[in-house]
């Protein structure tokens, strides 16, 4: 098992990552907290696969458990299922000392974190990610929240887990395409800070799509280590958390002008990577070979990478209201050379129009 630490003073904690962890989650859990009782909170599906081995361990420890259930997908990251969730925490008399143990991709980890930071001024939780993203991405760094109609994430709160536990069987259940989402978010990790990483990636993509365990291990506790690295200096994203961005501003564009139904967030992202790196490119901020080797690394890993037919004016209107954007400039991270970016406070609209 690989022991990966966050720095974060009172809110530091541990990430587990290895195989059959989800059987341990308890044991894990009382060498951190003692709990009042436990709460599982997952999807129906997911319950299905893992839920009984994780509760077992939970009442191994002598504690009261209960498994909630959520259904999937988005729309569970509303403030509606928040408040059914405070409905049943409440029935099953928790307390300030209760724990919630998040089991599932980042949909349930956001919302659980979420529901974590504010029942009773703020509980303990932990994350057991289940989908190659939350392992890598949203279990770790403590955003938590969930949407509201006018747009996502947009209520929500920097509440850290208590300790992370990544069993990466869990990946065997997942379906392919989310599989490959996650893998955007890693090379994403290479991109910004790890040249090495990257060519490791170029290397064993075949390995990679082949859930080889040893190089799954690997690249998850460096995606991690790279994203804690970035947490640790800007916890609350004043700015250099940012960077942790790459990719998603056009992402997010395309994500929500294709009514969130074409793409998932990965294969966005991914697109938006090649596209950010089209543009650091044109901007002269790069060589062409950086957005060439991205697109092939992508492409390989079975993501997508072209840029969907979209009307040029909404990809513009649709960036000027990304959360990153302030005083109406358009924010990008553009990169200089695989492993190193910088964020450029304002991209002309002209320069994203050539490339987009
Ligand atoms: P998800 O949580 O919706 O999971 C995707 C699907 O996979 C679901 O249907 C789920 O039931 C299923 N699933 C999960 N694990 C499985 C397994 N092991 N076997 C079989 N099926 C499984 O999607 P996601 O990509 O994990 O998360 C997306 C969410 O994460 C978005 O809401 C996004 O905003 C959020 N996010 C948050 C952060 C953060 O820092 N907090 C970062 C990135 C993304
Ligand atoms: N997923 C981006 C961040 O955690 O900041």
């Amino acid at each position: 098992m690989q022991r990966l630490a966050i720095d974060l003073d009172e809110r530091s904690y541990e990430i587990l990552i290895g195989l059959d962890l989800r059987k341990q989650v308890g044991e894990f859990l009382k060498a951190v907290f003692r709990p009042s009782r436990v709460v599982i909170i997952t999807h129906p599906s997911i319950n299905s696969i893992y839920g009984e081995e994780v509760i077992a361990n939970c009442l191994d420890q002598g504690w009261t458990t209960d498994i909630i259930e959520v259904p999937e997908g988005e729309v569970s990251k509303s403030l509606g299922q928040v408040e059914k969730l405070y409905d049943r925490l409440l029935e099953l008399n928790c307390d300030r000392k209760s724990v919630l143990i998040a089991l599932g991709g980042g949909v349930i980890g956001d919302l659980v974190g979420f529901v974590a930071a504010t029942y009773q001024r703020g509980i303990t939780f932990i994350q057991v990610p289940t989908t190659l993203l939350s392992q890598v991405d949203s279990s770790v760094g403590g955003k938590t929240g969930v949407n509201h109609p006018k747009g996502k994430n947009m209520i929500g709160a920097f509440y850290q887990p208590r300790l992370v536990v990544t069993d990466l069987q869990t990946l065997k259940t997942l379906p392919i395409k989310e599989y490959r989402a996650g893998l955007a978010e890693i090379v994403k990790y290479g991109v910004i800070s790890d040249a090495s990483f990257f060519e490791f990636l170029e290397k064993n993509y075949k390995d990679i799509l082949n859930l080889n365990y040893d190089c799954l291990s690997y690249i998850i506790e460096n995606s991690c280590a790279i994203k804690a690295k970035v947490v640790e200096k800007d916890e609350r994203e004043t700015h250099h958390r940012m960077i942790l961005n790459f990719g998603h501003t056009l992402g997010h564009a395309i994500e929500s002008l294709t009514g969130y139904s074409r793409f998932i967030h990965g294969e966005a992202v991914a697109i938006g990577m090649v596209r950010a790196a089209e543009l650091s490119h044109s901007m002269g901020k790069c060589s062409k070979e950086v957005p060439r080797r991205l697109e092939a690394l992508l492409k390989n890993l079975g993501l997508p990478v072209e840029m969907p037919e979209l009307d040029p004016t909404a990809v513009i209107e649709s960036l000027y209201h990304d959360k990153k954007t302030m005083d109406n400039k358009i924010k990008f991270i553009l990169v200089k050379e695989i492993g190193s970016i910088e964020i450029v406070e304002q991209v002309p609209e002209s320069e994203i129009l050539k490339i987009i």
